[in-house]
Parts: C-alpha cells; sequence; structure tokens
C-alpha cells in the first residue's frame, strides 16, 4: 500500500534545545532553512531517509504552546525529545514534561529517540549524564535511545534517527 513507508513523528522539547535545527538538518538540502527560527505552534516538515518517508511535526517549545503537544500524541508512531544538554537549570523543566508525556497511554509503546544536543558545547552533559537527570532508566514501557548529537554539524543525528526507523519500520 502506498502509506506503508510513511511515519509520523512528534519532535519535542523545550524551546531553544535544537528541535528546529535538528529537522532542518534532515530536510534536502535545497529546502533547508538558511536560519532557524524560533516556532510559532508548529511546523510541518518531510524528509525520507533509509526508505522511510517521515512526517515530522516540529512544535514550538516555548511554555505557552507546551500544551500543543498532547493533541499530536494519538496521531504519531515515534517521538524525538530534543534536551539541550548544557541547559542545566532547565533540566528539571525538561523532566517534568517528560514525565507529564509518559503519563499518556496513548503513547504506550511508542518510541523515544532522545538527543542530548549541543554536544559541541564545553558546558554539555553528556548523554550518561541526561539518562540520570531524566531517569530514563525508568521507561520501561517503551523503546527508547539516547543520541548525543550536534545540530550544526549533523553529527549524531543519522545515528539517531536510523534508531527511530528501525522501531518503527
Ligand atoms: P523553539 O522553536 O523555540 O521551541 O526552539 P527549538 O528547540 O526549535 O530550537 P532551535 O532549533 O531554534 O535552536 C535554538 C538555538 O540553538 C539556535 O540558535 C540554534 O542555532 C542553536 N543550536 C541548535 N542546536 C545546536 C547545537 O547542537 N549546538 C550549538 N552550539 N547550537 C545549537
Amino acid at each position: 500500500t502506498p502509506g506503508k513507508n510513511k511515519v509520523r513523528i512528534l519532535c519535542i522539547g523545550l524551546d531553544n534545545s535544537g528541535k528546529s535545527t535538528v529537522i532542518n538538518w534532515l530536510k534536502p538540502k535545497k529546502a533547508m532553512a538558511q536560519d532557524v527560527v524560533p516556532t510559532v505552534g508548529f511546523s510541518v516538515e518531510e524528509f525520507t531517509k533509509n526508505g522511510l518517508s517521515f512526517t515530522v511535526f516540529d512544535m514550538s517549545g516555548q511554555g505557552r504552546y507546551r500544551n500543543l503537544w498532547e493533541h499530536y500524541y494519538k496521531e504519531v508512531g515515534g517521538i524525538i525529545f530534543c534536551i539541550d544538554s548544557t541547559d542545566h537549570i532547565r533540566m528539571c523543566v525538561a523532566k517534568d514534561e517528560l514525565d507529564a508525556l509518559l503519563e499518556h497511554e496513548e503513547l504506550r509503546s511508542v518510541p523515544i529517540l532522545f538527543f542530548a544536543n549541543k554536544m559541541d558545547l564545553p558546558q554539555a552533559v553528556g548523554p550518561v549524564q541526561c539518562v540520570q537527570n531524566l531517569e530514563l532508566s525508568k521507561i520501561t514501557d517503551k523503546p527508547w535511545h539516547i543520541a548525543a548529537s550536534n545540530a550544526l554539524t549533523g553529527e549524531g543525528i543519522d545515528e539517531g534517527i536510523t534508531w527511530l526507523g528501525t522501531q518503527m519500520g
């Protein structure tokens, strides 16, 4: 069937964590935006990877838009959760948002890919520290994976998306 190789993904995480930059990296080069600006509400992006065609809902991470995220939960087959690994102060806010997401029954068994993003910056904490801070080991009802990433160069992103693809393909 034509829809067989299509997957829908929700890309979430706090504002400034790098969601749009990650997605921008995955888009065909000619469609790449020159400058990534804060997302208002959400935007929809498409790209193809390993024979899978991805439709990504890139949600705004700003506080006043975060309640939009849950309206998409029943629509998607996978989640990308972007973490600003340099934002030590707001790591607990990211955890609160994640914990709220994990309560949702619609997302049971839906795979989550975490990016420990901004790994290029000196104050970045590694994925192991992110696993601890967000208590990811407590997630037992769905597959998850964390990859360190630099969305400016694309480092780590392909590895993560390939994992997500294998979970849904
Ligand atoms: P909202 O749309 O507000 O939710 O933000 P967002 O999560 O989409 O973040 P965005 O992609 O707009 O990136 C925020 C800022 O971080 C931008 O200035 C990016 O250039 C920068 N940025 C994103 N990823 C990285 C990274 O891996 N390393 C570094 N050094 N900067 C990054």
